[in-house]
């Protein structure tokens, strides 16, 4: 099990989007970080906060992201909202299992989640990210700002 590390290759051409996601990975290096060192300072109490804040940030960064392929009117749209979708219900589960002490979080569930923000970020957020630099280049698109309602 390890960090997350954003480098360019997980770039989507957008320089909100990509902080967002480089705060996504952040966030979830924290929740890594807290595995590794459970001293009296990182306690259960810490690591549930941080896995709130973890799940927080996902769905605020969903929510942003499928309002940006709206406007670009990406036609993978359906099939995007779907896997998140399905990562929302994941970590929405784990978060409740963990925060009502019915799970502990563990080295496996990292990995589960790992898994999944890295084959995200690298599969299906890099397939609009081509989209989008196509769309540029038929001067359709701008670097629009993706935040709902601002
Ligand atoms: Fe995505
Ligand atoms: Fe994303």
């Amino acid at each position: 099990m390890s960090r997350i590390e954003w480098t360019e290759e997980l770039s989507v051409g957008h320089r909100e989007l990509d902080e967002q996601h480089r705060l996504l990975l952040h966030h979830y290096n924290l929740l890594h970080e807290s595995l590794l060192h459970d001293t009296p300072e990182v306690t259960g109490q810490t690591r549930k906060r941080v896995l709130a804040a973890l799940l927080a940030y996902t769905l605020e960064h969903f929510d942003a992201e499928e309002h940006y392929l709206e406007l670009l009117g990406y036609p993978e749209l359906e099939r995007h909202r779907r896997e998140h979708h399905i990562f929302r219900e994941k970590i929405s589960a784990i978060t409740r299992d963990v925060q009502e002490d019915r799970i502990v979080l563990s080295t496996s569930l990292m990995k589960i989640m790992r898994n999944w923000i890295t084959e995200h970020l690298a599969g299906f957020d890099q397939e609009y990210s081509r989209f989008a630099a196509e769309a540029r280049g038929r001067g359709r698109v701008g670097d629009a700002p993706v935040t709902p309602n601002g």
